[in-house]
């Protein structure tokens, strides 16, 4: 079975084509940070036209590097949510043209879902049951998931998600967008010892987390430290930018890992997968790594490009709904932008 996956959830156009006996035989990603780096964040109309541009020359090109023809697919599966309306209709509107034009069946697909599953594509699949931390951009779920589609939630953020958090922060440290990745590359030069942030919420019960205190906390940190002539211009020395940056990620991590341990202490799970794009974060999957094996443990995560958005985790959910014999019902096109990941059970 040859599912074609497509992914315009945000600000990523992802197109891949995952086959059930070869695995996946070619993905394509066009990221859209030069379009909306001017802007300091993303865009969402921006973003809507230029997946818009991207879709059908990308698709074009999985097809012919895995060297088939639009017959050799069996199905389209594409992001239905969560994720910016518009941009969530482009890719689903794409998909349903497409079935109706090759005239093949189409599925919505859960984006969280998609990244929870991205650890399938690599070569040793994951063991059911498993815990999952789902950490990305607009999301920081810990999911007990049984399997597919049999999924607890457990916690989530009940404001900032982490990766924005990260972006945040960023931008307050003046670093371009997308803020995270950059940030985590200016922590590596901090000073571990220069600034402490409270690690919210680890002191009462409960597997939910919240960050965007730690924001506030960034914000006093610059306004006290920075000299006050300074603080209009917004100047601040390259130094404190890392140990302020290396502050707040050890803060992030330290907070993400002691739920992880405390969730799998509470269920009993012995394996962890990490996911989103927070996930590519290198300080985090050390410190995950160690406190699984602390805990008695593994851990497990997709490769560094698919722990950010992409179509190849798409297509690969996609092949595991529509050989659950899942399915479109009809060809009315429909994108939910806020989508829970327990209703996807
Ligand atoms: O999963 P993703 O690509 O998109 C969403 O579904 O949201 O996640 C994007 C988020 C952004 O907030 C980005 O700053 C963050 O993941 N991110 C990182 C790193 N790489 C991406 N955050 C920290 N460290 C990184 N290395
Ligand atoms: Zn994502």
């Amino acid at each position: 079975m040859k599912i074609l996956g497509i992914e315009t959830s945000c600000d990523e156009t992802g197109v891949a084509i995952y086959d059930s006996e070869n695995g996946l035989l070619a993905h394509a990603l066009h990221s859209q940070v030069a379009t909306h780096a001017k802007f300091g964040g993303v865009v969402p109309e921006l973003a809507s036209r230029d997946h818009v541009r991207k879709l059908l020359p990308l698709t074009q090109h999985v097809i012919q590097t895995a060297n088939l023809s639009p017959n050799d697919i069996d199905a389209i599966a594409y992001t239905a949510g969560p994720g910016l309306i518009g941009a969530l209709l482009v890719g689903a509107t794409f998909a349903k043209a497409l079935g109706f034009a090759w005239q093949k069946p189409t599925l919505a697909i859960h984006h969280m879902e998609a990244h929870l599953l991205a650890p399938f594509l690599e070569g040793e699949a994951p063991e059911f049951p498993f815990l999952a931390l789902l950490v990305s951009g607009g999301h920081t779920l810990l999911v007990q998931v049984e399997a597919i589609g049999k999924y607890k939630l457990l916690g989530e953020s009940i404001d900032d998600a982490a990766g924005e958090a990260f972006d945040k922060t960023a931008k307050l440290l003046g670093l371009p967008y997308p803020g995270g990745p950059m940030l985590s590359a200016l922590a590596e030069k901090g000073d571990p010892k220069k600034f402490y942030f409270t690690r919210p919420m680890i002191n009462r019960p409960g597997l939910d987390f919240s960050f965007s205190g730690l924001k506030t906390a960034v914000v006093n940190t610059i306004n006290n430290t920075v000299e006050t002539r300074f603080i209009a211009s917004h100047k601040i020395d390259d130094q404190t930018r890392a140990d302020i940056a290396r502050a707040f990620q050890d803060a992030v991590v330290d907070t993400l890992a002691l739920k992880c341990r405390r969730a799998l202490r509470q269920t009993n799970l012995k394996h962890l997968i990490v996911a989103g794009g927070v996930g590519a974060n290198i300080a985090l999957r050390e410190k995950l790594k160690s406190m699984a094996e602390d805990e008695g443990a593994n851990v497990r995560y997709p490769r560094l490009e698919f722990c950010t958005d992409n179509g190849a985790m798409i297509a690969y959910t996609g092949y595991r709904r529509f050989a659950q014999g899942e399915r479109d019902l009809d060809d009315i096109v429909r994108v939910f932008p806020r989508w829970e990941i327990g209703i996807i059970n």
